[in-house]
């Protein structure tokens, strides 16, 4: 879908707070009156006197819209997220509201489990610090430290939705022996599932997080998991900060309680631990998951024909459910 013929009807006004690039907000001025207050602090006060006549809101997954900004945009009908993050989108209020919620699933599964195989390359074969080694020319003073093998390892990945299955399928290129927690077991996979959490930690020589989000999973990588996943064991979150608590993830990568971690997300982004920054036995990515041309433009194109589905046909290309583990 995305460039086609113009929507039926006046210009529906359509409120951007996300950050998304300036390419894909010239898109939505094409078929919208488009009002960018992406990075205002006080939307109340930009919106007064203004707000009933948004039918539209384009966000993104960091970002999300919250119970008080829908209540504030009484006209508003639909919601496209650039993400597949739910976290921070209050769906509950939407539904309440009967305002529709596109996002956009499936098209980043393929770089997000990338990401996820990159840091446990990373973390266990150290190449982002034997690059730093190298930097800082200490190669001649002495080999690189010998790290630890990704082949034929234990791979317990924690939430199996759809890009816990596309990180499964790139570690059997791995012939990694992958298991798999999830609240429920996930019909017609090969992995076996593991009820606990804790028995999965103990289990895995890779423990690689790629669950939603939200308030049902906060801090479920906690001291005890990380404690299970022991002194061997990496840990390598791509989901959410929520889910790990990271003042003790913190303690455990400084005092050797895991062996390492691989990190593309964190509790307060953009801010990292000042800790984190200090230890060399973590890999520290920006939150880029998502972040290749492909797959930016996919999930652009999404945005644009989940809200063009709306306005034709009632309904946007990709609906929001509420998140499972
Ligand atoms: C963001 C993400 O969308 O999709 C998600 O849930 O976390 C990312 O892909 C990206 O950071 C754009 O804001």
């Amino acid at each position: 879908m995305s460039a086609s013929k113009p929507l039926p009807g006046s210009r529906p006004r359509l409120l951007n707070v996300g950050r998304i690039a300036p390419a894909l907000l010239a898109r939505l001025a094409q078929d919208y009156e488009l009002t960018d207050l992406a990075g205002e602090r006080d939307l109340a006060a930009r919106l007064q006197g203004d707000a009933a006549s948004f039918r539209a809101l384009v966000t993104s997954a960091p970002v999300g819209v919250d119970a008080a900004m829908m209540a504030a945009l009484p006209g508003l009908q639909v919601i496209s997220s650039f993400g597949v993050g739910l976290d921070r989108i209050d769906l509950a209020a939407a539904r309440e509201r009967g305002i529709q919620v596109g996002y956009t699933p499936h098209v980043l599964d393929d770089c997000v489990a990338d990401t996820a195989m990159g840091l446990v390359i990373d973390a266990a074969r150290g190449l982002s610090a034997a690059d730093r080694y190298v930097r800082a020319g200490r190669w001649p003073g002495g080999p690189f430290a010998t790290m630890r093998k990704v082949s034929g390892a234990r791979m317990g990945i924690v939430g199996m939705g759809r890009i816990g299955q596309q990180i499964a399928a790139r570690a059997e290129g791995f012939r990694m022996e992958v298991r798999y927690h999830a609240r429920q077991p996930v019909s017609r996979l090969p992995q076996a599932h593991e009820p606990s959490l804790h028995a999965l930690a103990r289990w895995a020589d890779f423990l690689v997080l790629a669950l939603p989000g939200g308030a049902a999973t906060r801090h479920i990588v906690d001291a005890a998991v990380l404690d299970a996943l022991g002194p061997e064991g990496f840990l390598v979150n791509i989901a959410r900060g929520s889910v790990v608590d990271e003042d003790a993830l913190v303690e455990a990568l400084a005092e050797g309680r895991i062996a390492g971690a691989g990190l593309d997300v964190y509790q307060n982004e953009p801010r990292v631990p000042e800790r984190l920054l200090q230890l060399d036995n973590v890999v520290l990515l920006p939150h880029v998951g998502s972040n290749t041309r492909e797959t930016r433009a996919a999930m652009a194109d999404l945005v644009v024909d989940n809200l063009r589905a709306f306005f034709e046909r009632g309904q946007p290309v990709c609906s929001a459910e509420p998140p499972t583990l």
